[in-house]
């Protein structure tokens, strides 16, 4: 017992020697023998984002960051634009996603996210042959239109009846789930219902993502080592996979077994591709079930969290900033007028929303979903910041942190301000996306950015033309740690219901 008392002693004050000589250093982590600069990154990865953006100001966008010793852990942290659009574009065929991205993400399989060429390019592929088919809009809309008659207004009726609180990241976390899985493999799990049921693949998907930060920030025989004994964040892991293998194989079985001419899903057009097997390359085809698995389960991921974090985090904004609402509610009185909804002339209708176009542009600047991404170069590379890379060596572009640089976005970059996006003549300002890198850049620019647009723009305007949302004061809103930029505790709001049309300030 002693021995124990005197250990958590010795920690504890290491602890505290470790935090004040940070601060004496100007809160630049140390590089100590043999840990490296790991203390400082376990002390603060509980706001990792923050405490990234406050070095990367500090190291002009760009810093070395060192492992323990012999963990082979050596990351470039950078914001720079140069570098991004170098590495995304310029060089792009020297930054694939590469071993380390395969196995970190094993669970992905020979998904499109995992995946390099010639996969990479099969997917991509078939991705544009689904989003830019005839009648993909159409039946999107039709689609989220559906659900929220069906699904979101009852809820929300429903919680302003009867004057309860409710988490609206759950809520839109439910949405996007039964949108993407109706998209997907034309099957709706009606998670978005009054019950709010349990819907145990989408926390498995909450799950993996978070355990899948853990793996970058830990050196890898660490978790590779959990993983083997089957322990701790890896049995967690591996369980959540299991959930989702079990989701998926169901849904493709049930598929199987349907004989509808009619309607398109991703999930029916790789299957048709499958019998052609026409430009598919020679690793999908050893096991075509699993390579359906795999493909289902990265747009999932895709398609789910990423436009859900973004609708909780632009209702979270609006309730800090209650003139910017003020001013949406006048631009959706003025576009939308006497039209109830987006069943007719939806493009027309969502290209017109210009200031809601913008918000939601800010928004993913100061909360952009996918919080990071992962580089390592084939070959040793310069830079143009000067830096050299080599294949040991990861580069992470922050992209909390990119946001929130005065030197890219000027001295107000912590402010939501939709007015940015905006030009002199009225349209959407263009940001280059070596900037403004949400969607990424270059050849692996997100596919999914019009249908993310078109989902968020209808259900935005949906929800401020019908209802008042007021977060519920005091609940505290922060960032979880995970690769998606999730809420942590969620977003606890009231709501109350708009009588008549649109009546907003
Ligand atoms: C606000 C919503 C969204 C955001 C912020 C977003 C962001 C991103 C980002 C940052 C990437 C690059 C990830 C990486 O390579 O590590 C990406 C890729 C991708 N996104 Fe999205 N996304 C959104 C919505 C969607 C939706 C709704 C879909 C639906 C299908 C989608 C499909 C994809 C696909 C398939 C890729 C892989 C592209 C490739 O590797 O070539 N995304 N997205």
């Amino acid at each position: 017992m002693e021995f124990f008392i005197e250990i958590s002693f010795i920690f504890l004050f290491s602890l505290v020697f470790l935090y004040y000589y940070f601060h004496e250093k100007n809160g630049i982590p140390t590089n100590w023998p043999i840990v490296g600069m790991l203390p400082a990154l376990f002390l603060n990865i509980h706001k990792i984002n923050d405490y990234f953006t406050e070095i990367i100001e500090k190291t002009n966008l760009n810093f070395v960051f060192e492992g323990p010793w012999l963990a082979n852990m050596h990351i470039l942290g950078t914001v720079d634009p140069a570098n991004v659009h170098y590495i995304m574009s310029k060089n792009f065929g020297n930054y694939p996603k590469g071993s380390k991205f395969n196995e970190i993400f094993d669970v992905l399989g020979d998904g499109i996210f995992n995946s390099d060429s010639p996969m990479w390019e099969y997917h991509r592929k078939m991705a544009h042959s689904f989003l830019s088919h005839s009648n993909f809009h159409e039946n999107l809309v039709k689609n989220v239109q559906e659900k929220i008659e069906s699904g979101l207004k009852p809820i929300l009726n429903h919680v302003s009846n009867q004057g309860i609180e409710i988490d609206l990241q759950d809520l839109f976390g439910r949405f996007t789930f039964d949108i993407i899985c109706t998209i997907l493999m034309d099957f709706d799990p009606r998670s978005l219902s009054i019950e709010l049921p349990s819907v145990p693949p989408a926390k498995a998907l909450d799950d993996l993502e978070e355990i899948i930060l853990y793996r970058h920030a830990i050196p890898p025989f660490i978790w590779k080592s959990l993983r083997w004994l089957n322990i701790g964040q890896e049995r967690k892991h591996k369980q959540a996979w299991i959930i989702l293998d079990d989701f998926i194989y169901s849904c493709i079985s049930n598929q199987n077994s349907k004989n509808d001419e009619m309607d398109i899903d991703v999930l029916k057009l790789y299957m048709e591709e499958n019998e052609k097997n026409y430009g598919a390359p020679e690793k999908k085809r050893d096991d075509d079930t699993k390579f359906l698995r795999d493909t289902i389960l990265n747009f999932l991921i895709a398609g789910r969290d990423t436009t859900s974090t973004a609708l909780s985090w632009f209702f979270y904004l609006l309730s800090k900033n209650p003139h910017v609402e003020i001013k949406l509610g006048e631009e959706l009185e003025k576009i939308m007028n006497q039209t109830q909804d987006f069943s007719n002339n939806s493009r027309e209708l969502c290209n017109k929303l210009v200031y809601l176009h913008a918000s939601l542009c800010e928004t993913l600047r100061l909360y952009p979903p996918v919080v990071f991404e992962a580089k390592s170069p084939v070959e040793t590379d310069i830079l143009p910041s000067g830096h050299t890379v080599n294949p040991n060596m990861q580069i992470i572009f922050n992209l909390y942190a990119m946001g929130r640089m005065k030197s890219i976005w000027g001295e107000d970059c912590w402010e939501f301000k939709p007015e940015r996006w905006i030009s002199e003549n009225g349209k959407i300002r263009h940001e280059p996306s070596y900037k403004f890198l949400a969607f990424n850049a270059g050849p692996r620019t997100c596919v999914g950015k019009d249908m993310a647009f078109t989902q968020m723009k209808i259900v935005a305007a949906t929800v401020l033309r019908n209802y008042r949302i007021e977060a519920v004061e005091g609940y505290e809103v922060i960032p979880d740690i995970s690769i998606i930029l999730r809420m942590k505790y969620g977003f606890k709001v009231k709501v109350n219901r708009i009588q008549g049309m649109a009546k907003h300030g």
